[in-house]
């Protein structure tokens, strides 16, 4: 367990808060765990009725800790072995029976964003920020996005969100259907709270059969075969460089690297 991940369970909600601000609630190992565990737990709990994920901190997350990717990237065998078995969040999101509502403020990056394509019901705030930049990574998408992504907001706009990294503000995320609502920072959290509260005052066994029938769990695992193409990119020298300029706060040269 991590003190990264906040948990606590009222009226028959699980509130999950990522709770690393000094590292924008960047994500790491045991933060995906902790995640999952509390969403398996949800599934598991009958007196669990919805799941909560908010932030504390100025933003919702900066997605997977870039210090994390760049061991990996340098074939550090522990950070290798931690990645063997998936990322513990997007299984158990795909595996999900209780519905999860989000309350996303301030910039959401990367997994802090595809994340949100498997959840019922999302909240952003008018201000707040989402980007996928996976390519400027030289990743690919991830969470099934590849393929969910598309299907909510249509082929150019995830496009241009996954490859040229465009922003989308909370208010352009509900009209595009990745958020219900867009409202002013300072009512997120309550806005959240009321309605996974009304989710959780409603009958359950309804409540998750609709889930349930709303997804497709086979179809979601299969496309979560991209995890393989993530890995192997992770691991090549086109990240190496992504992640050095990074580091550098400076603009990658990929005119000498990949085919
Ligand atoms: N992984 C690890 N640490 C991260 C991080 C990440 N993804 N994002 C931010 N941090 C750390 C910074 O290294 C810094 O740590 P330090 O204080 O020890 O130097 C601290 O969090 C503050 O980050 P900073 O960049 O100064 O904050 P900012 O407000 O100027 O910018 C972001 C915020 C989110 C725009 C910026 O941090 C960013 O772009 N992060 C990387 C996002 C990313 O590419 N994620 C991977 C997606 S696949």
């Amino acid at each position: 367990m991590t003190d990264h991940i906040l948990s606590e369970v009222e009226g028959g909600v699980l509130t999950l808060t990522i709770n690393r601000p000094d590292k924008k609630n960047a994500l790491t190992r045991a933060m995906y765990q902790g995640l999952g565990d509390g969403i398996d737990r949800a599934s598991e709990d009958p007196s669990i009725r919805c799941v909560l994920i908010q932030a504390n901190g100025d933003i919702f997350t900066a997605g997977n800790d870039l210090g994390d990717f760049a061991a990996v990237n340098a074939g550090d065998p522990q950070a290798n072995n931690a990645r063997e078995g998936g990322n513990p969040l997007l299984a158990a999101l795909a595996r999900a029976k209780t519905p999860i509502v989000a309350a996303v403020h301030g910039r959401a990056v990367g997994v802090g964003v595809t994340m949100l394509l498997h959840c019922d019901l999302v909240y952003v705030a008018e201000d707040a920020l989402l980007t996928t930049p996976f390519v400027n990574l030289a990743l690919v998408p991830e969470a099934a996005s590849s393929m969910l992504l598309p299907q909510r907001i249509g082929h150019a706009r995830a496009f241009s969100m996954f490859v040229l990294n465009e922003a989308v503000d909370g208010k352009t995320a509900a009209a595009w259907g990745i958020a219900n609502a867009a409202v002013p920072a300072a009512e997120l959290r309550a806005k959240a709270r009321a309605a996974a509260e009304a989710v959780a005052a409603r009958a359950p066994t309804a409540v998750k059969a609709t889930k349930g029938l709303m997804r497709s769990p086979a179809a979601i695992s299969a496309k979560m075969e991209e995890g393989k193409i993530f890995a192997a990119q992770l691991r090549s020298a086109e990240t190496k460089e992504a992640l050095a300029a990074f580091a550098e706060k400076r603009a990658p040269d990929f005119s000498k690297v990949g085919a």
